[in-house]
């Protein structure tokens, strides 16, 4: 594994802003930000967009994103958000009155309301999971999982704390009991390894717009082979299996694309915002995220043991996802907090009792330079190339 140098030049952040908020969105890295540009001045001149064009991005994406997460190329559906995903992996996985779905205590609200429907259409019962004693989020969801339980939905680290969840226990012994295993992975894809061969879940799904440094409404589902022939929850033409002749698609046919593609959602072919997710993906997979976990745990190492010194305590490392801290405030803290440091342009987020600090790729901020003037200006397309363009058109 590399510790990987700042990468502060690859974004749009000045020198005086201290940006440790990509648990509530990441940083579009600036070539995102122009294949985001290029993509959308497409449909200056839709006579240039091909019939070819609606295919060409996502076949790019597809095998960047199950690259990511060690998954083959077929499993990959795309869709805007993890609720989205969710609602999938709900719709696929019929239960029983008897049956259990486990959720974790403080999950997020889209991977608890999908749950609550759920239960309450099936008959099935949701059982909420705590950390007791001295035992870990981990060990009390294990501990949970048993004859009754018909679907664990859960995240690799909670968004609350950081609070790791062994997923290759948690997966080995959803399989002794039959349970199936949805994944929420919006807090730890692109930051912390995750291997989907090896977890085997039945859904995963991750939102793009935090950690994997992609633009808001972009994300993706991956879905294990057994699901491949499920209910999409849209009814689209693009993901049908004569898609790509637009003259005959009133040939309608029942028949699907391969794969998880049936469950892409409507005009999945965004021609703005899956370039710019494709370019930071690529930057990803660049970096490497072995690489990025390892970078990050090193520095929020440092970071853990100057809180703990300010009586600020975070989960231990061997309970927390090594790219995630979250430091639980005292009683007086202030309640506009986050309020107070963001006049500091020092930007974090409060989610309950707890201050999440979490750095992206860049080292927190050089103190003593002055604002760099933003380089959002450089990015835009330059009124030349534009002109150039139209009279090319
Ligand atoms: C764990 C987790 N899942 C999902 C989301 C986003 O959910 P959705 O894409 O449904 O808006 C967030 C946003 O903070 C999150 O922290």
């Amino acid at each position: 594994m590399t510790l990987i140098p700042n990468q502060r030049h690859l974004f749009d952040i000045p020198a005086n802003v201290a940006y440790l908020n990509t648990a509530t969105m990441g940083p579009l890295p600036l070539a995102a930000l122009e294949a985001g540009q290029r993509g959308l001045a497409r449909k200056l001149h839709p006579w240039t967009i091909q019939d070819t064009d609606f295919f060409a991005d996502t076949a790019r994406l597809r095998p960047l994103l199950a690259r990511l997460i060690g998954a083959d190329d077929e499993g990959i559906a795309l869709v805007p958000s993890a609720s989205y995903g969710l609602a999938t992996a709900a719709l696929n996985l019929p239960l029983s009155r008897g049956q259990e779905i486990l959720i974790l205590e403080d999950q997020f609200p889209s991977n608890v309301y999908t749950w609550r429907e759920h239960a309450a259409f099936t008959g099935a019962s949701l059982r909420t999971v705590k950390a007791g004693g001295n035992g870990s989020l981990s060990d009390a969801l294990l501990e949970a999982i048993g004859p009754a339980t018909g679907i664990v939905a859960c995240p690799h680290v909670r968004w609350t704390d950081g609070a790791r969840i062994d997923l290759a226990s948690v997966s080995r012994k959803c399989r002794e009991h039959g349970a199936a295993l949805v994944l929420d992975l919006t807090q730890s894809a692109g930051a912390l390894s995750f291997d989907a061969d090896d977890i085997q879940p039945d859904f995963m799904v991750a939102a793009g717009y935090k950690w994997l440094l992609g633009p808001y409404a972009t994300g993706f589902l991956y879905v294990a082979p057994k699901h491949r022939q499920g209910r999409p929850l849209e009814q689209n033409w693009i993901t049908r299996d004569n898609a790509g002749n637009f003259a005959r698609l009133i040939d309608y046919t029942d028949g699907y694309a391969p794969g998880a593609e049936r469950f892409d959602m409507g005009e999945r072919s965004n021609f703005a915002l899956l370039p710019a997710l494709e370019d930071a993906v690529k930057l990803i997979l660049h970096w490497g995220v072995g690489n990025i976990e390892e970078t990050l745990g090193h520095r929020n190492r440092q970071l853990a043991t100057d809180l703990a010194a300010m009586g600020l305590s975070s989960l231990p490392e061997s309970e927390r996802g090594p790219h995630y801290l979250s430091a639980l405030l005292p009683a007086s803290a202030p309640a506009d907090l986050t309020a107070r440091l963001k006049s500091e342009n020092i930007h974090v987020s409060r989610r309950g009792d707890r201050l999440r600090i979490c750095r992206g790729f860049q080292p927190s901020r050089q103190p003593i330079a002055p604002a760099s003037p933003s380089r959002s200006a450089r990015c835009t397309i330059p009124a030349r190339r534009g002109r150039a363009a139209r009279q090319s058109g």
